[in-house]
């Protein structure tokens, strides 16, 4: 959902992120179950009637913004953000490590895949973070052979910080390695200039 102060709709790009509808999570199961979204997915297909609920729930999770992207009237795209602690001691109960990270994943149309879309979707997701949410460290991850996916980590700044050696499951493929990819507000901050 949405926190006071953030607006939806929001800009990313040449696409426009909006809260979830019936309407807009019917288009996205359009797409949403193709082979080519779901092989490097942990969350492959999906039922749609759970995956409409648990969409239109999320609107009212206060740590959950995640959002359609929209090219037009299209739904060409979904962008996924939630909060959460970061690792912090326990006794000081309201430290800065409450609500600090966020996690960001996205999801492409095939259709309108290669076209920089995901990296629109996930500057747009590190603006929310940084610089409406104010959170202090944003990470994603997926699998290592996804390349497209960390490319698109890459292309914002984020920094691979994990590899992990076979820690990662796969249907068809067992056992394989597995990337977490992270950025700071301040090196958010440096990339924009301020
Ligand atoms: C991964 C995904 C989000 C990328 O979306 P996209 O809109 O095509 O991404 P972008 O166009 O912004 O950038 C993709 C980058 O990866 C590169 N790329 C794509 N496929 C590649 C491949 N097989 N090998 C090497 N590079 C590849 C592109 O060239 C581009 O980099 P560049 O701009 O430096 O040339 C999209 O393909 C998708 O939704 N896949 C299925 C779901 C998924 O895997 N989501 C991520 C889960 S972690």
């Amino acid at each position: 959902m949405t926190s006071p102060g953030i607006v939806w709709p929001r800009p990313a790009g040449e696409l426009e992120l909006r809260l979830p509808t019936a309407e807009s999570l019917d288009r996205v199961l359009r797409w949403r179950n193709d082979p080519a979204v779901t092989n490097w997915l942990l969350k492959t297909e999906v039922e749609p009637e759970a995956f409409r609920r648990a969409w239109l729930d999320a609107i009212a999770d206060p740590h959950d913004h995640s959002a359609i992207a929209f090219l037009g009237d299209e739904a060409v795209g979904t962008a996924s953000l939630w909060v959460t602690d970061a690792m912090g001691q326990s006794h000081v109960a309201d430290g800065p490590w409450r609500g600090a990270e966020a996690g960001i994943g996205y999801l492409i149309d095939p259709a309108y895949a290669g076209r920089g879309y995901a990296t629109e979707l996930g500057r747009a997701l590190l603006v929310l973070a940084f610089d409406e949410l104010g959170v202090h460290r944003v990470t994603a991850g997926c699998f290592a052979d996804n390349t497209a996916s960390w490319h698109v980590m890459e292309k914002l700044g984020m920094r691979r910080e994990q590899h992990g050696r076979r820690d990662s499951w796969h249907a068809e493929l067992g056992w394989i390695d597995g990337y977490t990819y992270a950025i700071l507000a301040e090196e958010w901050r440096a990339r924009q200039g301020g």
